[in-house]
């Protein structure tokens, strides 16, 4: 394993020095913007950019559909910091690079994480553009050793043996599904598990039907770390996955799924994601 990896609790202060001493915002929310979804930072007002190659230690980002960039600005008067482009296991980062934003984000002063995927869907009810309000995971890699919080442990950030059991928070989720009803998006807003799998292939038919029989309800390759690196340090989480298309479970189709058909239902349910987020984050208390 690679121990260049283990989470120096001073260079993600430094990183959070060097971010804090150049923008005048103090975000307590952190949203992740996840595949196609970079847009979502569009209707942060009064925003402080920040290349993420101009960040001392951020790693860089190269999936087509993620820009990398950090967006410091405020959403209904609350301070927040987009991630316009995550990282991913599968391009080869350390899980530790993957998750290193959300410790900065930790050391920012953010108190909650909000994050967003692109999901291909495995239950029979939802259809492609729903929402699913992420109820809990299933951290396929996690459970096979490729954790985030495998290696040494710091406990500045949090405990060796974090539980995972009310990850998702449920007031959060509340709100969400509320809000939903609200805002007339109830018809396409599914509260559901989301599983993440290594990538970068998408499943085969029989792993589809697996994860299926699994009781999963949609699939992506990211979120799961970090998700856990951001539970471990105390954050409150809340996620949402955009479902942009079906994952076949039959032989037989020819209507396999491709990058470029994930990125256009995103961009077109972009706006959508937007206003929920928008929404969600002027209503939650933070104090
Ligand atoms: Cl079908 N599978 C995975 N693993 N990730 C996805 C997806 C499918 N659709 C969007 N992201």
């Amino acid at each position: 394993r690679d121990v260049s990896c283990i989470p120096y609790y001073e260079e993600c202060q430094k990183t959070a020095d060097w971010l804090l001493s150049r923008t005048k915002h103090k975000p307590k929310f952190a949203i992740i913007c996840g595949s196609g979804l970079g847009m979502l930072a569009e209707t942060l007002q009064d925003q402080e950019v920040f290349k993420y190659s101009d960040i001392p230690n951020f790693p860089q980002s190269t999936v087509q559909g993620h820009v990398g960039q950090l967006v410091f600005g405020e959403l209904k008067r609350k301070a927040c910091v987009y991630m316009q482009g995550r990282f991913h296991m599968y391009e080869g980062h350390s899980l530790y690079k993957v998750t290193f934003p959300v410790r900065v984000f930790k050391q920012l002063g953010v108190e909650t994480l909000i994050v967003t995927n692109a999901a291909g869907s495995l239950a029979d009810s939802y259809k492609v553009g729903d929402i699913m309000v992420i109820k809990d995971h299933v951290n396929f890699p996690g459970l096979a050793g490729y954790n985030a919080l495998s290696g040494p442990n710091d406990e500045r950030f949090g405990p060796r043996f974090p539980s995972m059991s009310d990850t998702y928070d449920k007031d959060l989720r509340g709100l969400a599904l509320d809000l939903s009803i609200k805002l007339g998006y109830s018809h396409f807003v599914q509260e559901g598990v989301y599983c993440m799998v290594g990538g970068p292939n998408f499943e085969t038919i029989a792993e589809a039907r697996l994860l299926h029989k699994l009781g999963i309800d949609a699939v992506g390759m990211s979120t799961a770390p970090e998700v856990v690196v951001a539970k471990h340090c105390g954050l409150k989480v809340f996620g949402l996955s955009l479902i942009t298309n079906q994952v076949l479970k039959e032989y037989g189709s020819n209507e396999a799924v491709n990058h470029e058909k994930v990125l256009e239902i995103s961009k077109k349910r972009a706006g959508i994601l937007q206003d929920f987020v928008t929404e969600l984050v002027a209503q939650i208390n933070s104090n």
